[in-house]
């Protein structure tokens, strides 16, 4: 089966719009998003560009703030705080990378944690570690909602997830835990890494390396999570599974694109929501 996360993230969308209009109603104004982005990289612009898009589309406001790539940490520090103190921006994200002047985590911890829909702020890396109310960052919840509707059974599984990020890595490990999965938690440079994916009943990959996991790394029958996004050279998007060797072999599998990509980006809106009805509800 292939896990189809263009339409999921789809329908979730239609439901979050619906949601959307009602609360616009009842509050009095819609949620908003802030999307800050430094320089042109192609890849990011694309990304930002399907983040405000996916806004619009829900009936959430706020803007794309384009910033040049030459930009000084203190200026950037600057629109962000002036961000944070917007009364009708909810979200508000920096899309990564940064260029090298500036320092990833410096940026990070400025933007307010009730506004952090990304949810890489520290102070909600550290409450989703302890169990505490947290915004959770969107790929990992993304991939949550796919195991979810594609009814694949987390308890007493075995998860590998390679890849030990900050963005995915570390957060799925965690999510897929609290479901009761036994995690290895393993990356590009493991030893041995087939013999350890092929016990997976669940694998998710997020490397950025594309035929990372090829088809005799995988167990008949596992649900397979490919996060990867990379461009060939003849300017296709492939993920880090060799699809057509790998999907034969899989229960389920995700397609790149169209799979966690799309999810991603509607849990940001989620994610926009929740943060705005907090706010309106202090
Ligand atoms: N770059 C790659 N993934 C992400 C993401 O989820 N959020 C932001 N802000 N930047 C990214």
């Amino acid at each position: 089966m292939i896990i189809d996360g263009k339409q999921i993230a789809q329908q979730r969308k239609e439901e979050l719009r619906k949601q959307v209009a009602g609360y616009t109603k009842q509050y009095g104004r819609a949620p908003g998003l802030d999307v800050i982005i430094v320089g042109e990289n192609p890849a990011s612009m694309s990304y930002v560009r399907s983040k405000r898009k996916a806004a619009a589309y829900c009936g959430i406001g706020g803007e794309l703030i384009q910033l040049p790539e030459t930009i000084s940490q203190d200026e950037l520090l600057g629109v962000i705080r002036a961000c944070n103190k917007k009364e009708d921006v909810d979200g508000l994200l920096v899309q990564l990378p940064l260029p090298e002047q500036i320092d990833v985590q410096t940026v990070l911890e400025a933007i307010d944690p009730a506004k952090d829909v990304d949810g890489f702020h520290p102070s909600n890396v550290a409450a989703l570690w302890l169990n505490d109310p947290a915004v959770v960052p969107c790929t990992p919840l993304g991939i949550m909602a796919l195991l979810e509707e594609s009814q694949t059974s987390l308890e007493g599984k075995h998860a590998v997830v390679v890849g030990r990020s900050n963005i995915v890595g570390k957060p799925i490990a965690k999510l897929l835990l609290d479901k009761n999965c036994t995690v290895t938690l393993a990356h590009s440079r493991t030893a041995d890494l087939g013999a350890i994916c092929s016990k997976a009943d669940i694998l998710v990959v997020a490397v950025g390396k594309p035929k990372m996991i090829t088809g005799e790394m995988v167990k008949q029958g596992a649900t397979i999570i490919d996060v990867g996004i990379n461009r060939t050279k003849d300017g296709r998007l492939v993920g880090d599974v060799d699809f057509d060797a790998v999907a034969p072999v899989a229960g389920a599998i995700t397609p790149v694109p169209g799979g966690v990509g799309p999810m991603t980006i509607t849990m940001l809106m989620q994610n926009t929501i929740a943060c705005y009805l907090k706010r309106i509800n202090k």
